[in-house]
């Protein structure tokens, strides 16, 4: 019997209940305490960001980023096509409308050059975002320095979706650090996880306070009750974030096996016919959060789904690239700039098994089942 191979499951590095038998002997079983505190200090310090607020998901975190701005009907937002549904339904709860701009090949997130120009031509329309909210995918950064010199430029607010990419660096900056704010996810799969959890970085104090105020339900500093504003129960528990700690103390660790991890897959399979993986952007160092690749199914011999259910039929996890959000039934309205290479990375793009717990052995056995061709995709 061998056990399942999952694609990217929690990894514990042994302190996680030291950390949260120090959280219960506290009592500070709230949402609220001194492991959220210091939580808040040591990503703050790590990703360089001056504000930081622990919340409930990287999903409320990016509804707070919109809201704090100020962002609500009327407005749009730009963002990557290809990206996790919840960046694009963040501007949606804000009631403002995503505008989806295609990838670039070298790095799969928002094509630079398509969004500054794309930017220049609403500013003639007098049509611009409030907003653009650039994504880290997969753990490689987003060319940060031509996106936010034309956010500059024309007025607009630049917030950084980094939930994919914590531990990777733009330029020598740590990603997360790049926007005007930016946000982070601690889901079970990500590469630190308090099995539920998110943050909010900010460059500016009253945003923090705002996105303060506004998660733990708007709770005005007097006795009886007022309210002025409607807010959310979007707090990190106190117990979720002395597990963090524990987490993010590994953080080098992590980055470091998921690095090896895509170089082993890359030196087994590059050389298989039709495969190219996802390449690494010579501006940054990429966690490689997932290993991706793409495979042209004509050269290979199968498609990317025949790989899947391949893996699938010997216990082992892979999955699509996302889906454009463009592509989407629910944003099926939503303007799109171009979309093509986003599509061709989604028709034949695969994520790998790559938790920093998988093991040689493991590894060896996802390579296998892969080169099995052909017989295995008969
Ligand atoms: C790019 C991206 N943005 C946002 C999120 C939302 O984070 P959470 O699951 O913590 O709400 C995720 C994934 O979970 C993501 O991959």
């Amino acid at each position: 019997m061998t056990a399942r191979i999952y694609l990217s499951p929690p990894d514990l590095s042994g302190r996680e209940l030291a950390m949260l038998g120090d959280a219960i002997a506290s009592g500070w079983i709230a949402p609220l305490g001194p492991h959220v505190d210091a939580f808040e200090d040591e990503v703050r310090r790590r990703v360089d960001m001056p504000y930081a607020v622990a919340l409930s998901s990287g999903t409320a975190a990016l509804h707070l980023a919109l809201m704090v701005l100020g962002i609500g009907r009327g407005d749009t937002v730009w963002t990557s096509t290809l990206t996790f549904a919840a960046t694009a339904n963040a501007i949606t709860y804000v009631g403002a409308t995503p505008v989806l701009v295609d990838s670039d090949r070298a790095s799969w997130n928002v094509d630079p050059g398509l969004l500054v120009e794309e930017l220049a031509r609403a500013a003639r329309r007098n049509a611009l975002p409030r907003a653009v909210i650039g994504v880290d995918l997969y753990g490689q950064s987003a060319d940060w320095e031509p996106i936010v010199a034309a956010c500059r430029e024309h007025g607009v607010w630049v917030i950084e979706d980094a939930a994919e990419a914590l531990g990777a660096t733009y330029r020598g900056r740590p990603v997360g650090s790049l926007g005007d704010l930016s946000i982070l996810s601690f889901n079970g799969n990500k590469i630190i996880t308090t099995s539920g959890g998110g943050m909010l970085l900010a460059s500016q104090k009253a945003w923090a306070d705002r996105a303060r105020y506004l998660a733990t339900q708007a709770r005005e500093p007097v006795r009886h009750y007022e309210r002025r504003a409607i807010g959310y129960n979007y707090r990190l528990s106190n117990l979720l974030a002395a597990v963090g700690r524990a987490q993010l103390a590994d953080l080098d660790r992590r980055v470091d096996a998921r690095r090896a991890i895509q170089a082993r897959y890359r030196a087994a399979l590059a050389d298989l016919p039709g495969w190219s993986f996802m390449p690494e952007a010579g501006y940054g160092r990429t966690t490689f959060w997932l290993t991706c690749a793409t495979i042209d199914a004509d050269r290979f011999g199968a498609t990317r789904d025949h790989v899947i259910d391949r893996l699938a039929a010997v216990d082992i996890e892979a999955r699509p690239v996302w889906m454009p959000l463009h592509l989407q039934p629910v944003f099926a309205e939503a303007q799109v700039f171009r979309g093509q290479i986003a599509e061709s990375l989604f028709r034949d793009g695969i994520c790998l098994p790559s938790g920093s717990s998988l093991t040689i052995r493991d590894q060896d056995r996802v390579v296998e089942a892969i080169q099995g061709r052909p017989r295995g995709y008969e």
